[in-house]
């Protein structure tokens, strides 16, 4: 996303502390090294420097039309935020970590800038209700971002699944060859989770869009603001209507990093198949140049890297949504300081999670499939042993208990001469049933077994082609 396009530099040797100028009023002496130290936070919040500017100039707005400060105020204010953006976009500004963190530093360089009417631009607000602004607007803007990752990765699957409607492949359960399915409906499974990922951004971003500002540091201010206005401003449907609430709550970062969790589950388990679908032993799939690596001590190694780095980076996902838990439960309303530890895991879930889903869509559109291997495969291992204990059931009437065991038994038949069920001769399968009749093999090959799965959501290449069809409708507008 935008956001990751540059990062901004902090000054690099941080000077002893001295007392603060925004709030060291009271102040005789400063902060001891090892205060500084943990307490600043530029290093990692100067990431939010455009949701700060952006809410701040909405501030401004609204002061002015309120009459709370000049609109000549307003203008120098403005104009001064917007020059300290466009620096900052082009590098050329220095966060300093004497500052604390990314609004104390915009203010004071507004200071610098603009002078007196600077001071101004707190009136009725609190970096309370200032950072939950920001940090909702940035979590707003990730979403957003996500949304569109992820409706192309499902454009991806659905390409490739398109592409394979009627390739055969053994389906699994435990790992062990179950039933035959076909790519495409395997590939349209993690279309269908990507779905759901992005139904969880759009319910956390309507729980996420109101607005904390105006709130001010807890209770509310004595000045008279207009918070629709502000909220109108920022893109927000309303302003929050408790003040605590408005500034204690981190609830939307949460579902921020439960939605990242989730769906990095999803991307997981894709990679997994991945790295399994290319190894030598299952020979599947194969990924170019651009999607493979090599070893430095094993010349003929093609290793999926990429995938597996999705898989592993799952982790800190889970982690990060961990951490942010553990941070916010029992804490008082309204503001603790501990509430600035909210940062780096929503910003380390937002950096990875986008890199995992875009790596993702690439590999999708990367491999090539052996299909020959695939179907191979998928005649292999009884994988149509329930087809015949499917035509017992239809054609001969027997319970499907019964059928079970006829057919577990003809495959023990099978595995002792070294033979699939459908090379045993009608003989051999009559010896264990009587009633079985020639027309028995035209339910074994692997094809006709994928075609008879015609109940809704199954692997019929039919079925598949119209579940591409509702897909393309209801997620690539
Ligand atoms: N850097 C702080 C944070 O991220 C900003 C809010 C500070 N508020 C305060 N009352 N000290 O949480």
């Amino acid at each position: 996303m935008k956001n990751d396009t540059k990062k901004p530099k902090t000054s690099a040797t941080p000077k002893s502390p001295s007392i603060n100028q925004m709030w060291g009023g009271q102040f005789s002496s400063a902060p001891a090294d090892l205060l500084a130290k943990i307490n600043v936070s530029v290093g990692f919040d100067k990431q939010l420097y455009r949701q700060d500017i952006r809410g701040s100039i909405a501030h401004a707005k609204m002061l002015a039309r309120q009459k709370i400060i000049t609109e000549a105020d307003a203008k120098a204010i403005i104009d001064g935020l917007k020059s300290i953006l466009s620096d900052i976009e082009s590098g050329d500004f220095t966060f300093q970590d004497a500052l604390e963190d990314v609004h104390m530093n915009i203010e004071s360089a507004l200071k610098e800038r603009i002078g007196e009417a600077a001071g101004r631009l707190h009136t009725a607000r609190s970096r309370n209700d200032q950072v939950a602004t920001d940090l909702r607007l940035y979590v707003r803007d990730a979403l957003d971002a996500f949304d569109g990752a992820f409706m192309a990765l499902q454009r991806a699957l659905i390409k490739r699944a398109e592409e394979h409607v009627g390739t055969l492949m053994p389906g699994f359960t435990h790992l062990q060859v179950a039933q035959p399915v076909t790519l495409g409906h395997h590939l349209m499974a993690y279309v269908e989770m990507a779905g759901r990922d992005r139904h969880r951004i759009r319910d956390a971003r309507k729980r996420l869009n109101e607005s904390p500002l105006g709130a001010a540091a807890l209770a509310g201010t004595s000045f008279p603001l207009d918070r629709e206005f502000t909220a109108d401003e920022l893109g927000f449907d309303a302003p929050m209507s408790n003040s605590l609430d408005a500034v204690a709550s981190r609830d939307f970062a949460l579902e921020f990093l439960s939605f990242a969790a989730i769906a990095a589950v999803h991307l997981s388990r894709l990679a997994e198949e991945m790295v399994n679908w290319s190894s030598v032993q299952f020979g599947f799939i194969r990924f170019s140049d651009a999607w493979s690596t090599g070893s430095s001590i094993m010349p003929q190694k093609r290793n999926p890297d990429a995938a597996e780095l999705v898989r592993g980076k799952s982790g800190r996902m889970f982690g990060n949504l961990m951490s942010l838990l553990t941070t916010m439960k029992a804490l008082p309303l309204a503001y603790n300081k501990d509430m600035q530890e909210d940062k780096e895991p929503v910003f380390d879930s937002v950096e990875n999670l986008m890199v995992c889903v875009q790596a993702m869509t690439g590999m999708v559109l990367d491999f090539s499939v052996n299909k020959d291997k695939m179907e191979e495969s998928a005649s292999e291992a009884y994988a149509n042993a329930t087809d015949l204990a499917d035509w017992l059931v239809r054609e001969l009437k027997l319970p499907f208990r019964d059928a079970h065991h006829v057919t577990a038994k003809l495959v023990k038949l099978a595995t002792g001469k070294g033979k699939k069920l459908e090379e045993l001769s009608l003989k051999e399968m009559q010896a264990v049933e009587s009633k079985i009749r020639k027309d028995v093999f035209s339910v074994l090959a692997t094809i006709d077994s994928v075609k008879s799965r015609t109940s809704f959501g199954g692997t019929a290449p039919a079925n598949v082609r119209s579940a591409i069809a509702e897909a393309k409708k209801l997620y690539l507008k």
